[in-house]
């Protein structure tokens, strides 16, 4: 049967990165024409080596460029372009994303609306949520309080991006606002200032020349990850059903703590080592948890991957070599 995506011509930008090469793979499953605009800046052309010859790829930086000419005559866009905060915890990052997520988002807002794009999906994050938000947390009002302070320029960024995305709606452009939590899936980050939890811990537990792994606070600490390949899945849906600028949360409510996690990818390994709780770091929130009924409702969206099995495919992927190792340009 053909669907809502079928013979669409749709534009990604960010299609390189992790999320977005996923919304690309699902978005050639679905039968649409497919055009990726990446710079490489923290994402990598090779995570779609497998579309080479079907999808067109402008390789850009989007602020650089005539955006609207590229949008022009397109059924959707769908930005997946950001700048994701990763696990360096350096004090000068809050400025630097705050005000690099917020260009790349006018950007590509400004020219969906001057091309007149029928639908847009902009990308939040679970990090516009407080620090004492309820969790699992549901899609509750963020008026009047302070996003997340671990990732406060991030989370600030986001608020205003949603802002942004409100005030334009209402005319011929729909959007769709999309709030992921984090998501997990074989071709994460692995290395680098914006590697994500899982490959980092994967990476420390593979790697024979650390001897034990380092797990920053107490490990009692609660995480829950989305499987990439379902969040791609997800966006599509909203997309399709839910385009107006009320932002939906993506992700899962399985949550696992991180001493947990380590032990599981140890075990999906089949490397053992020593693992030490370093106190004296960041721990972070000490839970993070989705809750995803709206989600649900809205589009009948459930995930198809459950926890174990992500993490069996990212240790296998791993194992064969076949994550990715993009440097990433931090500036
Ligand atoms: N990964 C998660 O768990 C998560 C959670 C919540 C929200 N998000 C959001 O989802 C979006 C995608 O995240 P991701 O994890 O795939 O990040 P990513 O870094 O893997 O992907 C971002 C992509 O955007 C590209 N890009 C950045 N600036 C660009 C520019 N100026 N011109 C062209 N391309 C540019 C990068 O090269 C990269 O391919 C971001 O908006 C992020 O904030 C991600």
């Amino acid at each position: 049967m053909q669907g809502f995506w079928f013979g669409k011509s749709v534009v990604v930008p960010g299609g390189a990165g992790f999320i977005g090469s996923s919304v690309v793979d699902e978005l050639v499953v679905n039968g649409a024409s497919v055009s990726v605009i990446d710079d490489e800046s923290s994402g990598d052309l090779s995570r779609l080596a497998s579309h080479q010859g079907r999808i067109a790829i402008h390789r850009s930086d989007l602020c650089a460029i005539d955006l609207a000419a590229l949008f022009r005559g397109a059924d959707a866009v769908l930005n997946l372009a950001g700048m994701a905060p990763g696990l360096t915890p350096d004090e000068l990052r809050h400025e630097r994303l705050y005000h690099g997520n917020l260009q790349i988002a006018d950007a590509v807002l400004a020219a969906a609306l001057a091309a007149e794009v029928p639908r847009l999906l902009v990308v939040s994050s679970s990090c516009v949520y407080p620090d004492d938000a309820p969790v699992p947390t549901p899609e509750l009002s963020i008026d009047g309080s302070a996003p997340e302070s671990a990732n406060r320029g991030y989370g600030l960024a986001k608020r205003e991006i949603e802002r942004r995305a409100t005030a334009a709606a209402g005319g011929p452009t729909r959007i769709t606002v999309a709030r992921p939590f984090n998501a997990c899936g074989p071709r994460d980050q692995a290395y680098g200032p914006g590697a994500h939890v899982i490959p980092s811990l994967l990476g420390k537990i593979l790697d024979p020349a650390v001897p034990e792994v380092v797990v920053w606070g107490s490990g009692r600490q609660t995480r829950s990850f989305i499987d990439v390949r379902d969040a791609a899945r997800a966006m599509l849906l909203l997309v399709e059903r839910h385009p107006v600028p009320e932002p939906v949360n993506i992700g899962s409510d399985d949550e696992i703590p991180l001493g947990d996690l380590v032990r599981l990818l140890m075990e999906l390994s089949g490397v053992f080592k020593p693992v030490r709780f370093d106190l004296t770091k960041p721990e972070g929130a000490l839970r993070k948890s989705c809750d995803s009924s709206w989600l649900h409702e809205l589009t009948g969206f459930r995930p198809e991957y459950e926890a174990k099995r992500s993490l069996r495919d990212i240790v296998t992927a791993r194992l064969a070599n076949r994550e990715c190792s993009c440097p990433v340009r931090v500036g």
